[in-house]
């Protein structure tokens, strides 16, 4: 199983949306993704469809999990579920399947308490300055995010408008900060907030938009990451090409 912690020390950056197009993108690449919603907000759901009204089964009733578009959409955020992260989503760490755990902006113990079962974590930012003015909470770990200088915690700059100086700025900025942890750059675009609108996965709602198609980029390397690699089968095959 491979855990990846969507979070960011700032609200409202986008860590849900980058969290539900990141499950849906490697759903669509055949793995087998489940989106756990551990946010008090609850809206990771609707980028999968579902209404607001609608509630989503916990881990406990892991039988009537919804799927969407291959993801396995879990609501986490029950008191029970805060309380213990780990037990919520333990029938799914199972060999295989990828966990999108969806962490708030003040879900701090929670992904303490998550941080190791974690494969990776990825800390959301936007390129405006109340965003970038978190930075050295994060350098000097007086964030909860106090693991960030770890290899496995990298970046992601969210809602990038690159005819903006400041964007452009501050992704150079970002990128000089933190070199290759920055894995990850999103356009901002209205589609986002239309499919959410809609209540349509963006994939769906709108499949050629500038922030669609950097999700599938995002996603195409995190799932390249060595530590998300599915394992390779070994067989005989091989074998007679590593004696070769
Ligand atoms: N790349 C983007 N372009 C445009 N709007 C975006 C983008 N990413 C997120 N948003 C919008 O920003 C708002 C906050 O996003 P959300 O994912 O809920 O943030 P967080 O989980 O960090 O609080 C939502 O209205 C969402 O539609
Ligand atoms: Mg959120």
């Amino acid at each position: 199983m491979a855990l990846i912690l969507l979070h960011s020390p700032k609200g409202g950056v986008g860590t849900t949306t980058l969290a539900a197009n990141l499950a849906l993108m490697l759903a669509s690449r055949g793995r087998d993704v489940v989106a756990a919603d551990f946010s008090p907000q609850d809206s990771l759901k609707l980028h999968f469809g579902f209404r607001p009204d609608q509630t989503l089964a916990s881990a406990s009733r892991s039988d009537e999990a919804q799927v969407v578009a291959g993801v396995r959409v879990l609501g986490c955020n029950r008191p029970e579920d805060l309380a213990d992260p780990v037990a919520a989503i333990r029938p799914w760490l199972g060999e295989g399947s990828m966990v999108i755990a969806d962490i708030a902006a003040g879900g701090g113990e929670t992904f303490r308490a998550l941080l190791p079962s974690a494969a990776l974590h990825l800390c959301a930012l936007t390129t405006d300055a109340a965003s970038l003015a978190v930075l050295p909470q994060l350098a000097a770990g007086r964030s909860f995010i106090a693991a960030t200088t770890a290899q496995n915690s990298l970046f992601v700059l969210n809602q990038v408008d690159e005819r903006r100086r400041l964007g452009r700025d501050a992704a150079k900025f970002l990128r000089r900060l933190v070199g290759d942890r920055l894995i990850g750059v999103i356009r901002r675009d209205e589609a986002v907030n239309e499919a959410l609108a809609m209540m349509e996965p963006l994939s769906k709602f709108a499949p050629t938009s500038a922030a669609a198609a950097d999700f599938i980029r995002f996603g195409d390397t995190i799932r390249e990451l060595p530590a998300l690699r599915p394992p390779v089968a070994r067989n005989g095959a091989d074998d007679a090409a590593i004696r070769a």
